[in-house]
This record gives C-alpha cells, sequence and structure tokens, in this order.
C-alpha cells in the first residue's frame, strides 16, 4: 500500500484528486467508480475546478455505482446517486448514459447485481476505485464477515453502519440492506485510492494498514492488492 498523508483535508483532498486526473489523462474513456459519503466531496470539489481549468476532461468516461442503500433512488435525500448527482455528476455535465448504477428502488435487487456485473464484463475491467471507509472497515457495502468472494450483492448493514448512516439523512429511515460492488470487484480493479480523515478514522487507518488481513475488517484486504493509494489527512494517519 502506498500512504499518502497531508497536512489537512483539503490537502488531501487535492492529493487525491490529482491521483484521478493523471489516470484519466492516461486513459480518458476510464470505467470509474466513486463513493457516496462525506469524505471525497473535498475532492469533486477539486476535480470540478481542474476540469473548469480544462486539466482534465470526464467525457469519455463511464461511471458505475459502487454502492446504494436499498429502499433509496436517485431522487432520495442521501442516496449515493443523489450524492454523485449534485457533488460530481450536475457540475461537470456528466450524462445519463455515462451512468450506470444500482438502482435501491427495484423490486429486482438480484437483477440489479446481475445487470451491473455483466456492464463490467462488458467494458471492464475497472480502470479507477475510489473508496470511503466506514468505522468498522466497510468498503462500499463489503461489511464485516460479508461475502468477500463476491461481485455484485446485497448485505444487511452492519449495526455500526445503521448507526452512522443517520448523518445523511434528515429525517429518520430504516434501512437495512445495501446493494454495492464486492470485494472481488475492487480486488480486481487496476487502480484503488482510499480516502480517510479526521481523528474519528484513526483506529480503523490502522486496523486497515498495519493489522491482520481478513474479512473482519474488509479494508484490510487492501493489504493484498498490487496498486493500492491510501489518502490521508493527519489526523486519520495519527496512529501508523
Ligand atoms: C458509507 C458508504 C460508503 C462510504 C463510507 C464512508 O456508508 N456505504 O460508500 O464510503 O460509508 O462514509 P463517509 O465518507 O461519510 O465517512
Amino acid at each position: 500500500m502506498k500512504i499518502n498523508i497531508a497536512r489537512n483535508y483539503e490537502d488531501m483532498s487535492r492529493m487525491a484528486a490529482e491521483h484521478i486526473i493523471n489516470t484519466v489523462n492516461r486513459k480518458p474513456n476510464a470505467l470509474i467508480s466513486l463513493p457516496g459519503g462525506s469524505t471525497p466531496l473535498g475532492t469533486f470539489r477539486y476535480l470540478i475546478e481542474a476540469s473548469k481549468q480544462n486539466r482534465v476532461s470526464f467525457a469519455q468516461c463511464r461511471f458505475i455505482s459502487l454502492d446504494e442503500w436499498v429502499g433509496l433512488g436517485g431522487e432520495d435525500e442521501g442516496s449515493c446517486r443523489m450524492t454523485l448527482d449534485l457533488h460530481f455528476f450536475e457540475p461537470l455535465n456528466i450524462s445519463e448514459n455515462q451512468i450506470h448504477f444500482y438502482d435501491g428502488l427495484s423490486q429486482d435487487l438480484m437483477g440489479e447485481c446481475d445487470k451491473m456485473d455483466f456492464f463490467i464484463k462488458e467494458h471492464g475491467p475497472i480502470d479507477l476505485i475510489a473508496l470511503g471507509v466506514g468505522l468498522n472497515g466497510h468498503l462500499g457495502f463489503n461489511e464485516p464477515g460479508s461475502r468477500m468472494d463476491a461481485y455484485s450483492h446485497v448485505v444487511e448493514l452492519d449495526e455500526v453502519t445503521r448507526a452512522v448512516s443517520v448523518k445523511y439523512f434528515s429525517e429518520q429511515k430504516n434501512l437495512n440492506h445495501g446493494i454495492t460492488l464486492g470485494m472481488k470487484h475492487i480486488m480486481e480493479t487496476i487502480d484503488v485510492l482510499l480516502l480517510a480523515d479526521g481523528d474519528k478514522k484513526a483506529e480503523i487507518v490502522k486496523a486497515t494498514v498495519l493489522g491482520e488481513s481478513n474479512d473482519q475488517v474488509p479494508s484490510s484486504l487492501l493489504q493484498r492488492h498490487g496498486q493500492v493509494e491510501l489518502f490521508l489527512d493527519e489526523r486519520a494517519a495519527s496512529l501508523l
């Protein structure tokens, strides 16, 4: 794992964005998966600025979901799709035909998984995945102890994830499942970035980098991937 430690959140966001810019400039039609959550928002802001300055263009890229809350659609506040629409796709004028996302409202979630896996088979491999990390080590919605040998699948959400989820929603939601790219997708991706900031992520960053690599801490499985870069601020890196 290559570990980049920045002084603060802004610098971390800039460093991660520069990495993404390099990848897209090398491969303008890259297949990319980006996370929801709050960690990547600074990176997205930086990428939008870079695009305005003509330092990068996403016009030929394709974007696939990383994960989605089951029960939420693209129009719902706090859905991963909505977060990306607001903070990335709309400001960058990414067109609908560049976007292939899970529909968390679908009555046929297995069908959603199959469609995604087929899409990746056809257009893959995934060139770049940027990941946040849950306090329990989840990547996307690959929760501790869930299937690590899978491609897309539906997961029962961990207690920690359910507790943390309230920060994304202004009213209480009863969300118990997620749909996610599997660890197998993540491990087969060419270029993996993991972003983390703040004191609250220090313990899980330590377990990710220095802990035993096992499925109880999904992020620690990245130790087995040959091309992973971590982008941390000093606080998240404080226990390394
Ligand atoms: C969420 C999402 C992940 C996200 C992670 C960290 O529950 N399923 O895709 O990366 O947890 O979120 P945050 O960046 O808000 O800490």
